[in-house]
């Protein structure tokens, strides 16, 4: 199995909440790695551009309003598979679809507010991590 990064996103849903620390938790103890975290606010133009790739669905306006209404946390994991591992531990994007003992179907509020992203490939991982951090601000 290959070592990966992958970029994650605590939502200002779970934030608000309080439940950084218990969503890190799950990372760690499947030995996923956070080997970069940063607490930040996006502007509305770092929102838009974050997901540029939605700029033409119904929900862009209402996510980007969303991902703006308060402070997330973004951080690189570390580990073996770690993509699809994080995809796994996130569940489907819609809450009241994921499996049992996923991050969203135990936090996760609705479609939009469903309290983390994670990267889809390592295609789309290397450009997500590149949007958050440099290279000085990540060691593995
Ligand atoms: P995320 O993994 O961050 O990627 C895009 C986000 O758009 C997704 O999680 C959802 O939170 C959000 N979203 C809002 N409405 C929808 C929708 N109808 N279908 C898919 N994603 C949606």
């Amino acid at each position: 199995m290959a070592i990966e990064r992958t970029l994650s996103i605590i939502k200002p849903d779970a934030v608000r909440q309080n439940l950084t620390g218990q969503i890190n938790s799950r990372f760690e103890d499947v030995g996923l790695r956070i080997i970069a975290q940063r607490r930040l606010s996006l502007s509305r133009q770092q929102a838009e551009g974050f997901y540029a790739v939605h700029k033409e669905r119904s929900f862009f306006r209402d996510l980007c309003d969303f991902m703006c209404s308060g402070p997330i946390v973004v951080q690189i994991l570390e580990g073996n598979n770690a993509i699809a591992r994080n995809r796994e531990l996130m569940g489907t994007t819609n809450p009241a679809n994921a499996g049992e003992g996923t991050i969203r179907k135990d936090f996760g509020e609705s479609v939009e507010a469903n309290s983390v992203h994670g990267s889809d490939s390592p295609e789309t991982a290397d450009s997500e991590i590149a949007y958050f951090f440099s290279v000085i601000d990540i060691t593995g």
